[in-house]
């Protein structure tokens, strides 16, 4: 069967690339061949180019039966399938399309988040790292599973700021601010295509979801967004525009409305900035359906009329709504889509065929042995485990609680996380046959660890989401027998995630009471937290002496969470989102406006910018995050406190390790600019170093601000800097600052 598929690809093959070698006789730019594989289609099959449908491998959307697929592709109709698993799949699809008049290879999409067949982090954990290198490495390795097993482009990375916890893709960014989110955004592009489309094991990257998704009011996950330009251009289009400024091949635009107009009709947001101002030459696909969406949002009446605000607005293909195969054609002759507007989108995708070199080779994707090599590659398990301890947030560690010693005779494990398995991958990772071997659980990570000499309790003591509460008293059992309890805790997989927001953000079902219960008992209790998104636990952040967050850390998780726990990796993630003390502060982030009316401090309320019954601080400031050891700060210098022009500053603080464990810091660098002609936050991250400090030493970190680190959109959102007064502020987290002031003249 194998063979006789390798002899029918290898005709198949010979025959495309006989057709092509002789359209492309001479040596031709990309664009010379886009324009003579152009100059061969029919309107039909142009637009069959612009048309994507899914497989029925995943399920990531609302799926539409109808036809037979294969036979679309034989005639041309479809350009690209998304959720189509493996070599051998691509391949038998990819063979259809070599039946084709034109033998145009089919691009083949996977919403590759965060690993492909090796989990790395939820993204959002990942951001935690603030390891830029490691964010890269993590999305390379995908990028390699992925492209090993015919895949050619990733629908990530998801790059939408994300300020209200309770909107369920939270998990699938990089949090809450543009400075971190950009650098990330490049981080992640440059991972997935590595040296360059045409590499085998690169992938396109597309950045999504363009724009502002990731502002849904109330939180609710494809609710509208209230969008001023201001927000727009200072806060959610900062890290697209990093995205693009990196060669992110795709962009894909988003379900929501910008102030009153769908994103996918929105030829402000995707002609006007993403392909003029920004000039992207790539394409941009649909999100799934969102073409034919824009007829509930009450934009456009039918499909026809959803097709030609799409194509008009600029959205090159569309993801399963159908609204271009079955309406663009007539438009076109109908002269209400113009031609040049199709050969645009089609020269756009045909460009990225072309970059891939599928139109030297449509089955180079498709090579089993190295399908097979990647699958089980050690040395990803390895960056996957590496990345995941990097990740993990210490969030309070009283009387040096942390780390346990290896010497310890015996432990309770607690927790409906200590067993679990695909609760570590969380949202975003697919179910491959043998995984659930492959994940490492807690239990698993905590006992190679141990050994045997010493004891391992376990008590589940209740569901991650129920209210039965009959495994209590098992758990305060495994407690009293233990010298310290490790309680794993959190948000079960389908928790966080598309589809997935919540109103209640507390640690979900009776897990809080279980704390109580088992911290009732007087033992030593750390508390490990699993989930996609800040979650709220009073209690537990008041009462158990130490809390790690370990959101979800995918394959390698309880490995990973046994490094930190046992003191083999001093934890360096912080925080790269606001955790709020409750649901009512939502969306709270650090880098907000003053108001003429800020509160000075949580006694001060009367007509103040307050809330009565409750604080205005978070529960865990952006950027926070603790280490085994104690970093201080002191000696914040400037060059100069007087500056003019484009001469640049130079910003140094002394970060001393006053522990007993070398460590990483993250040490991080604020700046306000007190008076702007549009009003400016009250702090903004304009630059971090991650480095080592070993115990007792201490080290002088430098930053170098230029004027480019003082621009903002002013009021005719012209992006430029004011001359005036600025405070510079260094520390360990965007609350625990020292600061100095400076005057910057023009
Ligand atoms: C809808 C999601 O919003 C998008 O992020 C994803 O890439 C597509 N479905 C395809 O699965």
């Amino acid at each position: 069967m194998f063979l006789k598929n390798r002899i029918k690809t290898c005709c198949l093959f010979g025959l495309a690339s006989i057709m092509w070698l002789s359209v492309f006789s001479q040596r031709k730019t990309i664009d010379q061949k886009v324009d003579s594989v152009l100059k061969l289609m029919t309107l039909e099959e142009k637009i069959g180019q612009m048309n994507q449908y899914t497989g029925d491998w995943a399920a990531t959307g609302p799926i539409t039966k109808d036809g037979n697929k294969q036979s679309q592709i034989r005639k041309g109709l479809i350009g690209s399938m998304l959720n189509i698993k493996g070599v051998d799949h691509t391949r038998t699809l990819q063979e259809v399309a070599m039946q084709s008049r034109l033998k145009i290879p089919l691009l083949f999409g996977q919403d590759v988040i965060h690993g492909y067949r090796t989990i790395f982090p939820v993204p959002l954990g990942e951001a935690a790292s603030w390891d830029l290198a490691a964010i890269e490495l993590s999305a390379r390795i995908a990028a390699t599973e992925a492209s090993a097993s015919g895949i050619h482009w990733t629908f990530a990375p998801m790059v939408d700021i994300a300020r209200d916890p309770r909107w369920g893709r939270v998990m699938e960014g990089a949090g809450e601010d543009p400075y971190l989110g950009s650098l990330i955004a490049r981080a992640r592009v440059t991972g997935f295509q590595g040296k360059g489309l045409g590499n085998i094991n690169s992938v396109m990257a597309c950045a999504k979801h363009f724009a502002a998704y990731g502002a849904a009011v109330g939180g609710r996950d494809y609710n509208s967004v209230d969008m001023s330009l201001r927000q727009l251009y200072e806060t959610y289009l900062p890290p697209f525009k990093a995205a693009a400024e990196a060669g992110a091949a795709t962009f894909m635009n988003s379900f929501n409305d910008i102030n009153g107009i769908p994103a996918t009709g929105n030829k402000y947001i995707q002609r006007d900035i993403l392909k003029g101002q920004w000039n992207f030459k790539g394409f941009v696909v649909s999100d799934w359906g969102s073409i034919g969406e824009m007829i509930q949002h009450g934009y456009v009446k039918d499909n026809y009329e959803a097709a030609l605000s799409a194509a008009n607005a600029g959205s090159d293909m569309d993801m399963e709504s159908r609204s271009y195969i079955n309406h663009l054609a007539k438009l076109v002759k109908e002269g209400k889509v113009k031609m040049s507007v199709v050969d645009d989108a089609v020269r756009r995708i045909l460009r990225k065929k072309f970059e891939m070199g599928l139109f030297d080779d449509p089955y180079r994707f498709c090579n089993e042995t190295r399908e097979k090599a990647e699958w089980n590659n050690p040395e990803h398990l390895t960056v996957a485990r590496d990345i995941a301890k990097k990740s993990i947030v210490l969030l309070k560690n009283e009387k040096q609680l942390l780390p346990v010693s290896k010497q310890t005779k015996s432990v309770a494990l607690i927790g409906p996380f200590v067993k679990a398995v695909s609760d570590h991958n969380g949202f975003w990772s697919y179910d491959w046959p043998d995984d659930t071997a492959r994940i490492v659980t807690l239990w698993d990570g905590v006992k190679s660890k141990l050994g045997t000499d010493a004891k391992m309790l376990y008590a589940k003591g209740c569901n991650i989401n129920d209210s039965n509460r009959t495994g209590f008293q098992q758990a305060v059992d495994a407690a009293t027998a233990a010298d310290i309890v490790i309680l794993s805790v959190g948000e079960a997989r389908d928790m966080s995630g598309e589809a997935k927001s919540r109103s209640n953000l507390h640690l979900p079902g009776v897990q809080e009471e279980l704390i109580q219960a088992v911290v009732a008992t007087g033992k030593p209790v750390v508390v490990l937290i699993s989930a996609g998104r800040p979650l709220v636990f009073n209690w537990t952040a008041d009462h158990v002496p130490a809390i790690l967050y370990t959101w979800w850390l995918g394959t390698e998780a309880g490995n990973a969470i046994a490094d930190v726990l046992f003191g083999d990796y001093n934890p360096s993630g912080k925080l790269p989102i606001t955790f709020p003390r409750t649901e009512g502060q939502v969306p709270i982030y650090y880098n907000h406006y003053n108001t003429g009316r800020p509160a000075r401090n949580d006694s001060d309320k009367l007509y103040r910018s307050a809330y009565i019954d409750l604080s205005i601080y978070p529960k865990f400031p952006f950027g926070y995050g603790l280490s085994y050891s104690k970093f201080e700060y002191s000696n914040l210098s400037v060059s100069k406190t007087s500056l003019k022009g484009n001469e640049p500053l130079k910003v140094s603080v002394t970060v001393t390790n006053t522990g007993s464990f070398d460590g990483e810091e993250v040490v991080q660098l604020y700046i306000r600019d007190l008076v702007g002609s549009v009003v400016r936050p009250v702090k903004e991250l304009k630059g971090f170093q991650k480095l080592m400090i070993k115990k007792g030493e201490s080290k002088t970190v430098t930053f170098t601000v230029t004027t480019n680190d003082l621009k903002f959109y002013n009021d005719a959102l012209k992006y430029d800097w004011e001359a005036g007064e600025f405070e510079i502020m260094a520390g360990t987290n965007s609350t625990d600052v020292l600061s100095k002031k400076i005057n910057w003249a023009k």
